[in-house]
């Protein structure tokens, strides 16, 4: 009799075998500390970037429905309303999540007969929302505006661009303001996932948009709120009618529970922290730490908060993070399929809750562990 499985328990194997094999770790994340196994770390894996100091929410009951049946608590629009003025946007929408964002907004807003341009680099949830829209996809080269334009160039027919604001697995800015001169010159619509720029570049953490002037002329902004902010759901802000499509047609908004109201009320308290002295704390601690890091001998091409220290074999990227572990600091290592074989890397986040000390020590830390491994 064949297994039921199929081929499960062979692909599973398979996975291990190449280095590949995740497993979920029970722990608990308090400010900059995560705890594993009673063993308390320093958390360089958290994307909570700006670090707010957390408040105790109040108990509220759930929606236990859509938002479009009977779960739309009022927290949703006030939220909203703040976020399109955040995002120099018409009208915003709220989704359970980032990754959902992208699947709902994308698949709205582009069809079969639509051609999207799409950064190599790009998150699965933009790679995975570029397929389900049906739209023809084109891979440009990572931040390469020659061959995205070539592309552009040869393309006839609706045309949209998607990329990240500041890229989640290597941290660096993407050409925007060039990519919005292309968009702008050839016609296409701007998609800007900015999942990590937002709350931590720009003036008021307005994010990439903002840092290259570009705000006004970003066609649809998706973000995640539970990065930066450190709270928890997703958006897009755009046009009224963009918006409006999305409540009309976008799945993962339809048939979907609403967000818990608590949630929303939780990112109200955090947008109206006092934001903008939390971000200047973290550039404080983003440039210090980038500073110490070439200081040891470790170049990025990062310019941000999420810093990959490229490790190469899948193998020898969990031994480093095995190491460091050893050593009080939590860093995870990030494989294929997230990123490129033979690419893997240790991905630091920082974090504003880090202090002077504690900088100190990972980054000595981290030049130990760059002996052991034969790092260059
Ligand atoms: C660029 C990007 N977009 C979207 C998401 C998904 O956001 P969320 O965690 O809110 O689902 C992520 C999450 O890592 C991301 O890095």
């Amino acid at each position: 009799m064949k297994p039921k499985f199929g081929t499960l328990e062979k692909r599973l194997k398979e996975i291990k075998k190449n280095n590949l094999l995740r497993t979920l770790q029970d722990s608990s994340v308090e400010k900059q500390f995560i705890k594993i196994n009673k063993k308390k770390l320093l958390n360089f894996s958290s994307n909570d970037y700006l670090g707010i100091k957390p408040t105790k929410i109040k108990y509220s009951q759930f929606q236990s429905s859509s938002r479009l049946v009977s779960g739309n608590d009022r927290s949703f629009s006030v939220l909203e309303k703040k976020l399109s003025k955040h995002k120099s946007q018409e009208k915003t929408i709220i989704y359970p999540t980032g990754y959902m964002t992208n699947l709902g907004v994308i698949s709205a807003l582009a069809g079969k007969q639509d051609t999207i341009f799409s950064d190599e680099l790009n998150h699965a949830s933009i790679v995975e929302a570029c397929k389900l829209s049906g739209s023809k996809i084109k891979i440009f080269k990572h931040n390469d505006m020659n061959d995205l334009e070539q592309k552009v160039q040869k393309t006839k027919g609706r045309k949209l661009l998607v990329t990240e604001g500041i890229f989640s697995m290597d941290g660096d800015w993407s050409k925007l303001n060039e990519m919005i001169e292309i968009s702008e010159k050839r016609g296409l619509v701007t998609i800007l996932d900015d999942a990590h720029g937002d709350f931590v570049l720009g003036k008021d953490g307005k994010g990439t948009g903002d840092f290259f002037n570009v705000q006004k002329k970003i066609d649809v902004y998706i973000s995640s709120l539970s990065k930066g902010l450190g709270s928890f759901g997703g958006y897009a802000s755009g046009k009224k009618d963009l918006v409006d499509m999305c409540i009309n047609t976008s799945k993962t908004f339809i048939y979907t529970s609403a967000l818990p109201a608590s949630i929303n009320q939780y990112s109200l308290l955090r947008f109206n922290s006092n934001r903008e002295a939390y971000r200047k704390r973290l550039w404080k601690k983003i440039n210090q730490f980038h500073h110490r890091l070439n200081e040891i001998g470790f170049f990025t091409t990062s310019t941000s908060q999420i810093i990959p220290i490229i490790i190469g074999k899948e193998k020898k990227a969990v031994e480093f993070s095995k190491f460091l572990m050893n050593e009080g600091i939590f860093a995870q290592a990030i494989r294929y399929p997230t990123v490129k074989k033979n690419h893997a890397r240790i991905r630091i986040s920082i974090s504003g809750w880090l202090s002077d000390k504690e900088i100190e020590y990972s980054i000595r830390i981290l030049e130990k562990a760059k002996r052991k491994f034969n790092l260059n």
